[in-house]
Protein backbone atom coordinates (compact mmCIF):
# COMPACT_ATOMS: atom_id res chain seq x y z
CA UNK A 1 0.00 0.00 0.00
CA UNK A 2 1.12 3.40 -0.60
CA UNK A 3 1.98 5.40 1.98
CA UNK A 4 1.26 9.02 2.09
CA UNK A 5 0.61 11.99 4.30
CA UNK A 6 -3.21 11.09 4.72
CA UNK A 7 -2.39 7.49 5.16
CA UNK A 8 0.39 8.77 7.67
CA UNK A 9 -2.22 10.79 9.46
CA UNK A 10 -4.39 8.20 9.82
CA UNK A 11 -1.95 6.11 11.73
CA UNK A 12 -1.70 8.38 14.50
CA UNK A 13 -5.75 8.96 14.96
CA UNK A 14 -5.91 5.27 15.04
CA UNK A 15 -3.10 4.63 17.26
CA UNK A 16 -1.23 2.41 14.46
CA UNK A 17 2.24 2.99 15.02
CA UNK A 18 4.43 4.82 12.53
CA UNK A 19 7.87 3.04 11.42
CA UNK A 20 10.58 5.32 9.21
CA UNK A 21 14.46 4.41 8.60
CA UNK A 22 16.97 6.14 6.74
CA UNK A 23 18.35 5.18 3.78
CA UNK A 24 21.14 6.68 1.00
CA UNK A 25 20.99 4.63 -2.07
CA UNK A 26 18.75 2.33 -4.56
CA UNK A 27 19.32 -1.27 -3.15
CA UNK A 28 19.07 -0.08 0.31
CA UNK A 29 16.13 1.82 -0.25
CA UNK A 30 14.97 -1.12 -2.16
CA UNK A 31 15.36 -3.79 0.72
CA UNK A 32 13.71 -1.38 3.07
CA UNK A 33 10.89 -0.40 1.26
CA UNK A 34 10.04 -4.46 0.54
CA UNK A 35 9.96 -5.15 4.44
CA UNK A 36 7.33 -2.43 4.37
CA UNK A 37 8.44 0.33 6.40
CA UNK A 38 5.94 3.69 6.35
CA UNK A 39 8.63 6.26 5.07
CA UNK A 40 12.34 6.62 4.42
CA UNK A 41 14.28 9.43 5.22
CA UNK A 42 17.04 10.22 3.19
CA UNK A 43 18.58 11.71 6.53
CA UNK A 44 21.60 14.50 6.00
CA UNK A 45 22.80 11.61 8.39
CA UNK A 46 24.40 10.59 5.58
CA UNK A 47 27.40 13.04 6.05
CA UNK A 48 28.53 10.61 8.61
CA UNK A 49 27.54 7.34 7.93
CA UNK A 50 27.95 7.41 4.08
CA UNK A 51 30.54 9.88 3.49
CA UNK A 52 32.62 9.77 6.41
CA UNK A 53 32.02 13.64 7.50
CA UNK A 54 32.23 14.07 11.79
CA UNK A 55 29.33 16.15 11.34
CA UNK A 56 26.23 16.89 9.13
CA UNK A 57 27.43 20.15 8.44
CA UNK A 58 29.50 19.55 5.23
CA UNK A 59 26.52 18.13 3.38
CA UNK A 60 24.96 19.75 0.14
CA UNK A 61 21.87 20.19 -1.32
CA UNK A 62 23.52 18.48 -4.49
CA UNK A 63 24.37 15.62 -2.31
CA UNK A 64 21.13 15.77 -0.86
CA UNK A 65 19.56 15.66 -4.20
CA UNK A 66 21.93 12.92 -5.70
CA UNK A 67 21.08 10.28 -2.74
CA UNK A 68 17.22 11.16 -2.64
CA UNK A 69 16.94 10.50 -6.69
CA UNK A 70 18.36 7.01 -6.11
CA UNK A 71 16.69 6.09 -2.39
CA UNK A 72 13.29 7.26 -5.39
CA UNK A 73 14.27 4.40 -8.18
CA UNK A 74 14.54 2.04 -5.27
CA UNK A 75 11.47 2.88 -3.51
CA UNK A 76 7.58 1.99 -4.43
CA UNK A 77 5.30 2.46 -1.35
CA UNK A 78 7.46 4.23 0.92
CA UNK A 79 6.44 8.06 1.61
CA UNK A 80 10.31 9.20 1.09
CA UNK A 81 11.32 12.28 3.01
CA UNK A 82 14.57 14.04 2.05
CA UNK A 83 16.43 16.45 4.48
CA UNK A 84 17.09 19.74 4.05
CA UNK A 85 21.00 20.24 4.84
CA UNK A 86 22.68 22.82 6.75
CA UNK A 87 21.96 26.54 5.23
CA UNK A 88 19.44 24.94 2.74
CA UNK A 89 16.81 27.15 4.79
CA UNK A 90 18.45 29.03 7.46
CA UNK A 91 18.88 31.58 5.47
CA UNK A 92 16.26 32.85 4.21
CA UNK A 93 12.16 32.11 3.19
CA UNK A 94 13.06 32.34 -0.14
CA UNK A 95 15.94 29.73 0.12
CA UNK A 96 14.07 27.79 1.96
CA UNK A 97 11.31 27.23 -0.41
CA UNK A 98 13.75 26.99 -3.55
CA UNK A 99 15.55 24.19 -2.32
CA UNK A 100 12.50 22.07 -0.31
CA UNK A 101 11.38 22.14 -4.67
CA UNK A 102 14.30 21.05 -5.17
CA UNK A 103 14.33 18.09 -2.98
CA UNK A 104 11.11 17.23 -4.90
CA UNK A 105 11.39 18.51 -8.38
CA UNK A 106 15.32 16.93 -8.53
CA UNK A 107 15.57 14.60 -6.34
CA UNK A 108 11.95 12.96 -6.21
CA UNK A 109 11.28 13.35 -3.06
CA UNK A 110 7.22 13.25 -1.39
CA UNK A 111 8.30 15.70 1.22
CA UNK A 112 11.48 17.63 3.23
CA UNK A 113 12.31 17.62 6.64
CA UNK A 114 14.12 20.61 8.28
CA UNK A 115 15.63 21.37 11.98
CA UNK A 116 14.51 23.72 14.71
CA UNK A 117 10.75 24.72 15.69
CA UNK A 118 9.70 28.44 16.36
CA UNK A 119 13.04 29.89 14.66
CA UNK A 120 12.28 28.03 11.78
CA UNK A 121 8.18 28.27 11.96
CA UNK A 122 7.94 30.72 8.82
CA UNK A 123 10.63 28.71 6.61
CA UNK A 124 7.89 25.38 7.07
CA UNK A 125 4.71 27.72 6.52
CA UNK A 126 6.24 29.04 3.34
CA UNK A 127 7.22 25.28 2.36
CA UNK A 128 3.62 23.81 3.22
CA UNK A 129 2.15 26.99 1.23
CA UNK A 130 4.31 25.85 -1.91
CA UNK A 131 2.49 22.56 -1.30
CA UNK A 132 5.13 20.84 -0.14
CA UNK A 133 4.78 18.44 2.72
CA UNK A 134 7.21 19.21 5.88
CA UNK A 135 8.63 17.46 8.60
CA UNK A 136 9.89 19.10 11.88
CA UNK A 137 12.64 17.85 13.78
CA UNK A 138 12.93 19.54 17.01
CA UNK A 139 15.42 18.28 20.69
CA UNK A 140 18.89 17.41 19.69
CA UNK A 141 18.91 18.86 15.69
CA UNK A 142 22.48 17.79 14.62
CA UNK A 143 23.23 20.75 12.31
CA UNK A 144 22.86 23.04 15.42
CA UNK A 145 26.16 20.87 17.35
CA UNK A 146 28.32 23.49 17.78
CA UNK A 147 25.73 25.81 19.33
CA UNK A 148 24.59 22.84 21.68
CA UNK A 149 28.07 22.26 22.46
CA UNK A 150 27.86 18.60 21.22
CA UNK A 151 24.98 15.84 20.69
CA UNK A 152 23.37 15.61 23.76
CA UNK A 153 19.72 14.88 24.75
CA UNK A 154 17.70 18.39 25.09
CA UNK A 155 14.46 19.23 27.59
CA UNK A 156 16.24 18.11 30.83
CA UNK A 157 15.50 21.18 32.90
CA UNK A 158 11.83 22.98 32.92
CA UNK A 159 12.84 25.77 30.84
CA UNK A 160 14.03 23.52 28.21
CA UNK A 161 11.04 21.00 28.18
CA UNK A 162 8.82 23.92 28.08
CA UNK A 163 11.22 25.31 25.13
CA UNK A 164 10.57 21.98 23.65
CA UNK A 165 6.93 21.87 23.94
CA UNK A 166 6.69 25.22 22.71
CA UNK A 167 8.53 24.50 19.53
CA UNK A 168 6.67 21.44 18.96
CA UNK A 169 3.17 23.72 18.97
CA UNK A 170 5.13 26.01 16.67
CA UNK A 171 6.20 23.65 13.95
CA UNK A 172 2.25 21.64 14.06
CA UNK A 173 0.64 26.04 13.87
CA UNK A 174 2.95 25.95 10.77
CA UNK A 175 1.57 23.19 8.66
CA UNK A 176 3.83 20.30 9.65
CA UNK A 177 2.07 16.98 8.57
CA UNK A 178 4.48 15.33 11.28
CA UNK A 179 7.65 15.67 13.73
CA UNK A 180 10.39 14.06 14.72
CA UNK A 181 11.86 14.40 18.51
CA UNK A 182 15.24 13.42 18.74
CA UNK A 183 16.85 12.82 22.07
CA UNK A 184 14.51 13.94 24.03
CA UNK A 185 13.29 12.46 27.69
CA UNK A 186 10.33 10.10 27.26
CA UNK A 187 7.96 11.67 29.31
CA UNK A 188 8.21 14.97 27.60
CA UNK A 189 7.77 13.21 24.12
CA UNK A 190 5.12 11.50 25.78
CA UNK A 191 3.12 14.94 26.48
CA UNK A 192 4.16 16.57 23.59
CA UNK A 193 2.41 13.34 21.38
CA UNK A 194 -0.50 13.36 23.53
CA UNK A 195 -0.66 17.23 22.67
CA UNK A 196 -0.44 17.28 19.07
CA UNK A 197 -2.75 16.46 16.89
CA UNK A 198 0.16 15.70 14.26
CA UNK A 199 2.17 12.71 14.56
CA UNK A 200 5.61 12.52 16.05
CA UNK A 201 8.15 10.74 15.13
CA UNK A 202 10.72 9.35 18.37
CA UNK A 203 14.59 8.53 18.04
CA UNK A 204 15.63 8.58 21.53
CA UNK A 205 12.56 9.32 22.72
CA UNK A 206 11.35 6.64 24.05
CA UNK A 207 7.85 4.27 23.67
CA UNK A 208 5.09 6.79 23.31
CA UNK A 209 6.03 8.59 20.45
CA UNK A 210 3.50 8.01 17.50
CA UNK A 211 6.60 6.43 15.34
CA UNK A 212 9.71 5.55 15.69
CA UNK A 213 12.89 6.30 13.23
CA UNK A 214 16.71 4.58 13.27
CA UNK A 215 19.70 5.05 11.01
CA UNK A 216 19.84 1.21 9.29
CA UNK A 217 23.94 1.98 9.82
CA UNK A 218 22.77 1.91 13.54
CA UNK A 219 20.06 -0.76 14.12
CA UNK A 220 22.62 -2.94 11.39
CA UNK A 221 25.84 -2.53 13.65
CA UNK A 222 27.21 -1.60 10.08
CA UNK A 223 28.70 2.23 11.35
CA UNK A 224 30.51 1.88 14.86
CA UNK A 225 30.65 0.49 18.25
CA UNK A 226 30.16 3.30 19.81
CA UNK A 227 26.45 3.72 18.87
CA UNK A 228 23.74 5.93 21.27
CA UNK A 229 22.16 4.30 24.04
CA UNK A 230 18.78 4.51 22.12
CA UNK A 231 19.94 2.13 19.34
CA UNK A 232 18.74 -1.37 18.87
CA UNK A 233 20.97 -3.68 17.18
CA UNK A 234 18.79 -6.07 15.26
CA UNK A 235 21.15 -7.61 13.81
CA UNK A 236 25.33 -7.74 13.35
CA UNK A 237 25.29 -7.26 9.26
CA UNK A 238 28.75 -5.35 10.04
CA UNK A 239 30.02 -8.47 11.57
CA UNK A 240 28.67 -10.49 8.81
CA UNK A 241 30.11 -8.43 5.87
CA UNK A 242 33.49 -8.57 7.63
CA UNK A 243 33.44 -12.39 7.86
CA UNK A 244 32.08 -12.43 4.14
CA UNK A 245 34.88 -10.37 2.62
CA UNK A 246 37.36 -12.35 4.83
CA UNK A 247 36.41 -15.50 3.24
CA UNK A 248 36.46 -13.63 -0.21
CA UNK A 249 40.10 -12.75 0.53
CA UNK A 250 41.19 -15.93 1.74
CA UNK A 251 39.42 -18.24 -1.14
CA UNK A 252 40.90 -16.03 -3.70
CA UNK A 253 44.99 -15.61 -2.08
CA UNK A 254 44.00 -19.97 -1.91
CA UNK A 255 43.03 -20.42 -5.39
CA UNK A 256 39.37 -21.83 -4.02
CA UNK A 257 37.47 -18.94 -5.59
CA UNK A 258 36.29 -18.77 -8.68
CA UNK A 259 35.63 -22.66 -8.81
CA UNK A 260 34.39 -24.17 -12.53
CA UNK A 261 30.93 -23.51 -11.07
CA UNK A 262 31.28 -19.95 -11.17
CA UNK A 263 33.28 -20.26 -14.75
CA UNK A 264 32.08 -20.20 -18.07
CA UNK A 265 32.89 -22.77 -20.64
CA UNK A 266 34.46 -22.92 -23.97
CA UNK A 267 33.62 -25.70 -26.70
CA UNK A 268 36.08 -28.06 -26.77
CA UNK A 269 36.86 -27.67 -30.26
CA UNK A 270 37.43 -23.81 -30.04
CA UNK A 271 39.98 -24.47 -26.97
CA UNK A 272 42.00 -26.71 -28.94
CA UNK A 273 42.07 -23.87 -31.62
CA UNK A 274 43.43 -21.42 -29.64
CA UNK A 275 45.95 -24.08 -28.38
O1 LIG B 1 19.60 12.79 9.28
C1 LIG B 1 18.99 11.90 9.88
O2 LIG B 1 19.19 10.69 9.69
C2 LIG B 1 17.99 12.32 10.85
C3 LIG B 1 17.47 11.29 11.78
C4 LIG B 1 18.46 11.01 12.84
C5 LIG B 1 16.14 11.67 12.33
O3 LIG B 1 17.68 13.47 10.92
Amino acid sequence: MKNTVVSIQNQKDTHEKITMLTAYDYSMAKLIDNAGVNMILVGDSLGMVMLGYKDTLSVTMNDMIHHTKAVARGTTDALIVGDMPFMSYQTSIYDAVCNAGRLIQEGNAHAVKLEGGTIVKEQIRAIVNASIPVVGHIGLTPQSVNALGGFKVQGKDIKAAQKLIEDAHAVEEAGAFAVVLECVPAPLAKQITDELSIPTIGIGAGAHCDGQVLVYQDMLNMFSNNSPKFVKQFADVGEMMTQAFQSYITEVQQGIFPSEAYSFRMPEEIKNKLA
